[in-house]
C-alpha cells in the first residue's frame, strides 16, 4: 500500500523522468478546481478498495467524481478510507489541497459491500480486484448484469486480455482497459488498453476523462502484459532468478539497479511495492500469452506467494517493513541465506 510513501519522488522519477514540480502539481488544489468534468459521467463504481482501488478512488474524488467503492471486505473498505484520509492530509500538509476540498472529497465516496448496488447509478466502472482471470470474468459477467445499459466497464488489469474479459458480457464495445500506476495519485500514466471490440467513441470518451483527471493517456493494443508489464514484468523477474541463483544478495541486485542503471528503486524493492502475488500472476499471464519459456516466473517468487510472503502489503517481502520507519531492511529469510 501507500506506506511506502517516503519511495514515492523516486518510484515516480523512476516511471517518468518528471520533474518534482510536476508531480507535486498533478492533484493541485488550483488545477482541480478548474478542471471541467465530463458532462457524460458522473458517478465511478471501483471494484476492489486495495492498493490499486483505494487511490482510483482518491483520484476520481479529487475531481469533483462520486464515487461507490466496492470491496467484498468491509475491513478492505474500511482501511481504504482510513488510507485515502491520510493521503490527502499528506496534500493538506504540502499545501495541494484545503481541508474544505478534503472534506468534500471524502464526502463523495460511499462504500458498498453488494456490488449490484454499488453499480446501479454508475456511468463508468473501474474494476480494480485481484489480479486473477476467473475472478475476473465472474466480476464483469455481474457487472454486465447490473450496470444500466450505457455503463462502461473498465478494467485497471495489468495483464489480462480485455478482449477475453469483454467475451464474457453482452457489451464488448464498452469493455476497455484503464491501467492506472501505483501510486495512483502521484503517477501520471495511464495505459489504455483496446480490446479486439472495443468501440472507437469508448476509447475517445477514456482518453477525454484520463485527460480530466490531470494524468497522460497512452492508448496500446491487446496483447499479454500490454506495454508497461510486458517490458517491466520480465526485469523483475530476471531479478528474482538472479537472487535465486544466488549470483548475489538483495542489496546488491537493488543497489546495482539503482546506482549503475539509475532506476530510482531496485527491481526486488518495487517487486514488494507492487506485490509479489501480482508480480506471480502477470508472469504467469505472459507465460501462458506468449507460449515461451523466457517468461515463466522464478521459482522462489512462486514459493514466496505460496508462504504468503507478498511484500509491502502483507508486511514482509524480500525486505521487512515495520509500520512507522522508513529504513529500507532486508528480510531475515534473505539475511541468513536460508532461502538458498
Ligand atoms: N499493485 C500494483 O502496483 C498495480 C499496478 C497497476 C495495476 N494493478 C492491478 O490492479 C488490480 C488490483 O491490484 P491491487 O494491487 O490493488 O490488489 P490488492 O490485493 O491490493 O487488492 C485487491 C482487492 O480486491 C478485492 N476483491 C477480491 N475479489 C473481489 C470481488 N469479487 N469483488 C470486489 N472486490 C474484490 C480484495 O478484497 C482486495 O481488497 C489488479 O488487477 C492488479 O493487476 C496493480
Amino acid at each position: 500500500m501507500l506506506t511506502l510513501r517516503p519511495q514515492k519522488k523516486r518510484y515516480t522519477q523512476f516511471m517518468y523522468a518528471q520533474s518534482d514540480t510536476d508531480t507535486l502539481t498533478l492533484l493541485d488544489q488550483k488545477k482541480t478546481n478548474t478542471r471541467i468534468m465530463s458532462s457524460k459521467l458522473n458517478t465511478v463504481t471501483v471494484i476492489g478498495s486495495g492498493t490499486m482501488g483505494n487511490g482510483i478512488s482518491h483520484v476520481f474524488a479529487q475531481c469533483g467524481f462520486n464515487v461507490n467503492m466496492m470491496d467484498i471486505k468491509q475491513d478492505a473498505l474500511d482501511r481504504a478510507i482510513s488510507v485515502i484520509g491520510k493521503n490527502m492530509d499528506r496534500q493538506v500538509t504540502k499545501g495541494t489541497l484545503t481541508e474544505d476540498a478534503k472534506q468534500q472529497s471524502l464526502g463523495r465516496i460511499k462504500t458498498f459491500t453488494d456490488m449490484a448496488a454499488a453499480v446501479a447509478n454508475a456511468d463508468l466502472i473501474v474494476e480494480a480486484a485481484t489480479e486473477n482471470i476467473e475472478l475476473k470474468l465472474n466480476i464483469f459477467k455481474q457487472l454486465d448484469q447490473h450496470a444500466p445499459a450505457n455503463c462502461i466497464l473498465a478494467s485497471n488489469t495489468s495483464s489480462i486480455s480485455l478482449t477475453r474479459i469483454a467475451s464474457v458480457t453482452n457489451r464488448p464495445g464498452k469493455v476497455i482497459g484503464m491501467h492506472f500506476m501505483n501510486p495512483v495519485p502521484v503517477m501520471k500514466l495511464v495505459e489504455i488498453i483496446n480490446g479486439y471490440a472495443t468501440d472507437r467513441e469508448v476509447t475517445q470518451t477514456i482518453i477525454d476523462l484520463t485527460t480530466q483527471l490531470g494524468k497522460v493517456p497512452c492508448v496500446v493494443n491487446d496483447y499479454p502484459g500490454f506495454i508497461s508489464n510486458r517490458i517491466l514484468m520480465p526485469l523483475i523477474n530476471e531479478a528474482v532468478l538472479a537472487l535465486q541463483e544466488g549470483v548475489a544478495g538483495i542489496n546488491e541486485i537493488d543497489t546495482i539497479m539503482k546506482l549503475g542503471m539509475a532506476h530510482p528503486m531496485g527491481p526486488l524493492q518495487l517487486a514488494d511495492f507492487i506485490g509479489l502475488d501480482t508480480c506471480y500472476s502477470i508472469m504467469h499471464v505472459l507465460h501462458m500469452g506468449f507460449g515461451n519459456q523466457k517468461y515463466a516466473p522464478a521459482t522462489l517468487l512462486a514459493n514466496m506467494v505460496q508462504a504468503g510472503y507478498l511484500g509491502v502489503k502483507s508486511g514482509e517481502g524480500f525486505y521487512k517493513y515495520t509500520p512507522g520507519s522508513k529504513e529500507l531492511v532486508v528480510s531475515d529469510r534473505f539475511a541468513s541465506r536460508v532461502w538458498s
